[in-house]
């Protein structure tokens, strides 16, 4: 080969190399913003944790993964992001507390509210709470998140 070719040839390795890493970063840089919502949590928690969850009907107030019953009408929060809004203590005296609404306050009629986990096998209100914790939202969409939990709560605009 020519000195020139192979200057040639370079070249070009040069910038199909770079045009692919530049695609690369693309993609990371949409994905990121297209999906804000994250776990922390080992797969085996997530999927006895998801398990707890399905048999205990939270789907049908309440939007996870963007996953909601067809018919849901309870305007609950969404539990994505929940873990960077609740600790897990928390979430662990609520789900266990004979009265959710001591804790959290309701605006719902009493068929819609938060019904009392305090009968579920303490080792599933751990891992449950364990698993709502690690629910986290990205920083950029903190404040939206944040947002949308105040309003369900309490049904009125959110203002910084
Ligand atoms: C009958 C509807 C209903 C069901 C079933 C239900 N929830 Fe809720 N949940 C609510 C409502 C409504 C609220 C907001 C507080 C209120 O109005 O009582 C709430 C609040 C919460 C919160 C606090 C959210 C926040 O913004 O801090 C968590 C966490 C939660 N629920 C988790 C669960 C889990 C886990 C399950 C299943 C084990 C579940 N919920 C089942 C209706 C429900």
């Amino acid at each position: 080969m020519k000195r020139g070719e192979k200057v040639v040839l370079a070249l070009i390795g040069l910038v199909l190399f770079a045009s692919v890493v530049r695609s690369q970063l693309h993609v990371e840089e949409k994905h990121d913003r297209d999906i804000p919502f994250y776990s922390a949590a080992t797969p085996d928690v997530a999927r006895k944790a998801m398990d707890i969850y399905r048999s205990n009907g939270c789907k049908s107030c309440h939007t996870l993964w963007t996953l909601q019953d067809m018919l849901q009408s309870v305007p609950a929060p969404m539990l994505d992001g929940i873990g960077s809004l609740r600790t897990e203590t928390w979430l662990y005296g609520y789900l266990s507390s004979p009265n959710p609404q001591v804790v959290l306050p309701s605006r719902l009629k009493k068929e819609y509210q938060m019904p009392s986990y305090a009968t579920l096998p303490e080792g599933e209100r751990h891992l449950l709470a364990q698993y709502l914790a690690s629910l986290k939202v990205k920083d950029w969409y903190f404040d939206q998140t944040k947002k949308a939990e105040y309003e369900k709560l309490t049904g009125v605009e959110y203002h910084k």
